[in-house]
């Protein structure tokens, strides 16, 4: 287990981010945990961390009743780095000036930088400018006694500020986000040189913590996982299982809109290697029949998830019912359905695997994975020893091949579909290339085209190929294939499936596309 001092406490004021500061110092080696501002306070006794973050918000300091820090960090003696509105509650409540901005900073930014600082260590130099990415609109202009400003720009006068005295940093940028390229390294400095952190913490220390958890979450309770087929749930409920055995139950509903081969996999995968109880269920009539002269994608989304719940909830009952469960969801799913705030976002898609279930069924949750990226997720599947196939798989969605075929889903399409979908595949696999994109996969458009084979007109479907290259799945950019292995496939997809006379490629990023078509 992380021993005392060796952690990060980030105090979240609840920005949109708060998330990748967890990441980026989990990615320096140190075990961190996020508390909510207003927990906070006992989550520094509890833990004893080595130095805490205060991360940005979309409150104003200058706002009655704005979140603050508990006194009890300042008194601590430890180090803190003010990240946004965590540099400006800073300020605020070691007695600097925080004024109401009348423009802000948004997006990219230059800073120059004036002075050395511990934070810039192997990084920046005095007189150099550099990249940041700031998004504020109120700023600090006079700073706090002890403090001196170290780096700034046109719009903040104080973009990064020290005492080094008490090892109190802050900046106004999100030196969290990829924006800002050296991000990742500023942050790194301060667990590393300003905290003294080590930095020799693993995948293997975060599931045992989660093992833990679960089991004091869960006690002598009942759980069940609803198993997608994809890597997320399957990774969650092998760790549930280790933590509490038997009182696991996984229920795969097997809609008909998975891939091909994908439901036998996941149930050898679970019955055979693993051993764990698992009712498989096959609904594919269910979801088809419903589907049938559906076309908003919306609606074939929320009809999917509602009867999955369905479902589910039949299943759930026949084994007796449980109090608990349990969800592979992921930080992205989590902040791009809802707000993490709770306020007004807005919602892009209604993900499939994030609420309905839980407040119909009356069941808490278990969520080991909320904090985790995609690929945090595949290094714990990797160390609770999952198939290096099973872990290294594409993300596939929840509401499956439905939101892949534009229009109308039958199940004569989702054959096409699995077929064309199998031989782009094969020949990513072939090049060697799947590890190397985030996600491909076919779609199945609802046109029409005219084609000649041998000497015959054809009048068949066009399917769409879509590959991109992501981190997290928020952003994403097209995988720039060759020519010769697009037209490859394309030929090879025209004259293996029946119902495809053409093929194109899929040449938007994310934004302003989204991954999936629909
Ligand atoms: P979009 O299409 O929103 O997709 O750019 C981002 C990532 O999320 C996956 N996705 C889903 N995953 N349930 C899921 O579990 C869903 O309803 C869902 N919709 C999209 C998508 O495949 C991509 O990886």
């Amino acid at each position: 287990m992380t021993q005392p001092g060796e952690s990060i406490l980030i105090v979240d004021f609840g920005s949109q981010v708060t998330q990748l500061i967890a990441r980026r110092v989990r990615e320096a080696g140190v075990y961190s945990e996020i508390a909510p501002f207003s927990m906070a306070a006992e989550a520094f006794a509890r833990m004893k961390p080595g130095g805490v973050i205060l991360s940005g918000s979309p409150a104003s300091v200058l706002e009655e009743g704005s979140p603050r820090a508990p006194q009890e960090i300042f008194d601590s003696g430890l180090p803190i780095l003010g990240i946004c509105y965590g540099q400006q509650v800073m300020m605020q409540q070691l007695g600097g000036t925080v004024t109401l901005g009348d423009s802000g900073e948004f997006g990219r930014a230059f800073i120059e930088i004036e002075d050395s600082c511990v934070l810039f260590d192997g990084l920046w130099a005095e007189g150099e400018t550099h990249q940041v990415w700031m998004s504020h609109g109120d700023k600090v202009t006079e700073l706090a006694p002890g403090f001196r400003s170290v780096a700034t720009s046109p719009g903040s006068p104080f973009a990064v500020v020290a005492d080094d005295k008490r090892r109190y940093y802050a900046t106004q940028f999100h030196m969290e986000v990829v924006h800002t390229p050296d991000g990742a390294k500023l942050l790194a400095n301060f667990v590393r040189h300003v905290c003294g952190l080590k930095g020799d913490w693993t995948m293997a220390e975060f599931r045992q913590a989660k093992i833990d958890e679960i089991r004091k979450q869960v006690g002598k309770g009942r759980v069940i996982c609803g198993l997608s087929g994809g890597v997320d749930s399957a990774v969650a409920a092998v760790l549930i299982h280790e933590a509490i055995g038997e009182q696991l139950t996984c229920v795969f509903v097997d809609h008909g809109l998975m891939r091909s081969g994908e439901a036998d996999q996941v149930v050898s995968l679970f019955r055979g290697h693993y051993n764990i109880p698992l009712v498989h269920v096959n609904a594919e009539t269910l979801f088809l029949n419903g589907l049938a002269g559906v076309t908003d994608p919306e609606a074939k989304r929320k009809f999917i998830g509602k009867t999955f719940i369905d479902v589910f909830e039949e299943e759930a009952r026949k084994i007796g019912g449980a109090e608990f469960l349990a969800q592979g969801t992921l930080y992205p799913d989590v902040i791009e359905s809802v707000s993490f705030t709770g306020g007004p976002s807005v919602t892009i898609k209604s993900h499939h695997n994030v609420g309905g279930l839980p407040e119909r069924m009356n069941m808490k949750l278990v969520e080991p994975l909320r904090e985790l990226f995609k690929d945090e997720v595949r290094a714990l599947g990797r160390e609770l020893g999952l198939p290096d196939v099973f872990v290294g798989r594409h993300p596939f969605p929840g509401p499956g091949l439905a939101i892949r075929i534009p229009g109308e889903v039958t199940k004569e399409r989702c054959d096409i579909l699995r077929k064309a979908d199998a031989v782009y595949l094969e020949e990513i696999r072939n090049a060697g290339l799947y590890d190397a994109i985030w996600q491909a996969f076919a779609v199945l458009l609802p046109v029409k085209t005219v084609g000649v084979m041998g000497d015959f007109r054809t009048y068949d479907s066009v399917c769409g190929l879509r590959a991109v290259t992501s981190t997290d799945g928020m952003t994403a950019d097209i995988y720039p294939f060759d020519a010769s292995f697009l037209s490859r496939v394309a030929t090879r997809i025209v004259n293996e499936v029946k119902g495809v006379n053409r093929v194109v490629y899929d040449y938007t990023s994310k934004p302003p596309g989204t991954i999936e078509w629909e």
